[in-house]
């Protein structure tokens, strides 16, 4: 039967009722959310099942009602997980998708579901329960690395190498003091994942649109259903805060440079030519041409990742940097970014998990490197002002001079006779040997949180408790 509204694709059956046709198709494209937010499926349920109990609960709805609802959401539930559930773009995204399939199961008490609240603190309290449960899972992740660092220091608390800064050979310090450096970095994004816990552990339910709700709704008890701390205070601000998404995002990013940082070493640890660790099989590839080659491509993928994150960090601070209180559909554009990040986060910390436990340690490789390059200069001016009673300046200058005619002779310091230590300075004795090699020089090193085998023992004491 044609009339004039034939050609017309229907309205939105969520929103529509003002509206004479559908949306255009780009409309209907640059509008949907459901290609990225259906993600979001199980904590929208488990949100309105909390809602719909508590209406009922509070008499706005009847308890019959309540029991189809929560019965036909249930439902979809298990629809969606055993991917029998058909998702559509002209329902725009989660929520109203989920809606509609209700109506179609239990008919019209699902429309008594959306009482008292509002798409705009729905997805506030769907997307917050699901960072929410990201960070938990990045918790358990972080715990998980520092646990791999834990153990390869334990095993490495004596194991030399060279110790750098400007990438030129310092002083020489361990490995598991090096390990224990990388611990206490996760450990400090660890607690930062868990304030970030706390901060949004608010339940944004009963916001509805922005400014709260005539209906004598509950949230604290919405709250108390969900894991909530508490309700959030401020309606206006639970719709349109974003900041726990955006708190997420610098974590990752700050986590992320932290990997990034690692997988950079090892992938120069790895090169030939520094030869201090063998990446496992399982961590590396091959060259489809140079058959010799064994390439660190997981850590090379962390080291980018970490680019695509800090990527999502700037593009959520500048969607949100100009809005207006209170919601703005911007803001729909949050998502794509957070599950991007989290994803790339999550590969990059199981990644790296991998490669720490199972990478082999050259530990006669890192021994040959920390002793070259003059690395126990320092040792020798300490000595200098301890034994010969030198200002540390004048120490250093003598120590200078012998560092460069060991070069000139092509020796390393504790290769120089007494002779011509002697000549640079007369109180120079033989003991000077003693602090000049490798491991008399790290085991001097006790002062608090050094590398001396006795207090990196004690680092992974601490971590151990706390771990
Ligand atoms: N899909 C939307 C989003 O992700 C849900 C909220 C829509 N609210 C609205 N007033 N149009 O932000």
């Amino acid at each position: 039967m044609a009339d004039d509204t034939t050609d017309t694709k229907s309205s939105n059956q969520m929103w529509g009722g003002r509206f004479a046709s559908g949306p255009d198709a780009i409309m209907e494209e640059i509008n949907a959310s459901i290609g990225f937010d259906k993600k979001l499926f199980a904590q929208d349920i488990r949100g309105s099942i909390a809602h719909a109990t508590m209406l009922a609960h509070q008499g706005i709805i009847s308890t019959d009602d309540k029991d189809k609802i929560v019965h036909g959401l249930n439902t979809i539930l298990s629809e969606i997980e055993g991917g029998n559930f058909e998702f559509s773009r002209q329902l725009e995204d989660i929520h109203m998708n989920i809606e509609a399939r209700l109506a179609a199961l239990i008919g019209p008490a699902a429309g008594r579901l959306h009482t008292a609240r509002s798409r705009n603190d729905q997805v506030a309290l769907d997307f917050r329960l699901w960072v929410k449960e990201e960070l938990e899972k990045t918790e358990r992740m972080l715990t998980g690395l520092i646990a791999a660092f834990l153990d390869r220091a334990e095993e490495h608390a004596e194991s030399v190498m060279p110790g750098f800064t400007h990438l030129q050979t310092a002083q020489p310090v361990t490995f598991g003091h090096h390990c224990m450096a990388y611990v206490e970095m996760f450990g400090r994004d660890r607690s930062r994942v868990r304030h970030a816990i706390e901060h949004l552990d608010e339940s944004p339910i009963g916001a509805a649109a922005l400014a709260g709700t005539g209906y004598p709704i509950d949230r604290h008890m919405t709250a108390k259903a969900l894991g909530f701390r508490e309700p959030t205070r401020n309606s206006i601000d639970t719709v349109s805060d974003r900041d726990f998404a955006i708190e997420f995002l610098s974590i990752a990013a700050i986590a992320g440079m932290h990997l990034s940082r690692l997988a950079e070493e090892i992938v120069i640890w790895s090169t030939p030519q520094f030869g201090f660790v063998r990446l496992s099989d399982a961590f590396s590839t091959g060259s489809s041409i140079m058959p010799q080659k064994k390439n660190p491509d997981a850590a090379e993928l962390v080291r980018a990742k970490t680019g695509r994150i800090n990527g999502s960090l700037v593009a959520l601070l500048t969607i949100m940097k100009g809005l207006p209180l209170a919601y703005s559909k911007d803001m729909q554009e949050d998502k794509e970014q957070v599950f991007d990040a989290a994803e790339s986060l999550e590969l990059a910390i199981a990644a790296m998990t991998g490669m720490v436990r199972d990478m082999t340690v050259n530990t006669a490789r890192m021994k040959a490197a920390a002793g070259s390059g003059y690395s126990t200069a320092t040792d020798l001016a300490d000595w200098l002002v301890r034994e010969a009673g030198l200002p540390f300046r004048d120490a250093h200058h003598v120590t200078g001079r012998a560092v460069a005619l060991a070069e000139s002779k092509g020796r390393d310091l504790a290769e120089l006779p007494l002779s011509d230590l002697q000549a640079i300075h007369p109180d120079i004795t033989d003991k000077v040997y003693d602090v000049l090699t490798v491991e008399a020089s790290v085991a001097s090193r006790k002062s608090f949180g050094g590398t001396a085998p006795s207090e990196v023992r004690r680092q992974i004491a601490f971590w151990r408790a706390r771990n």
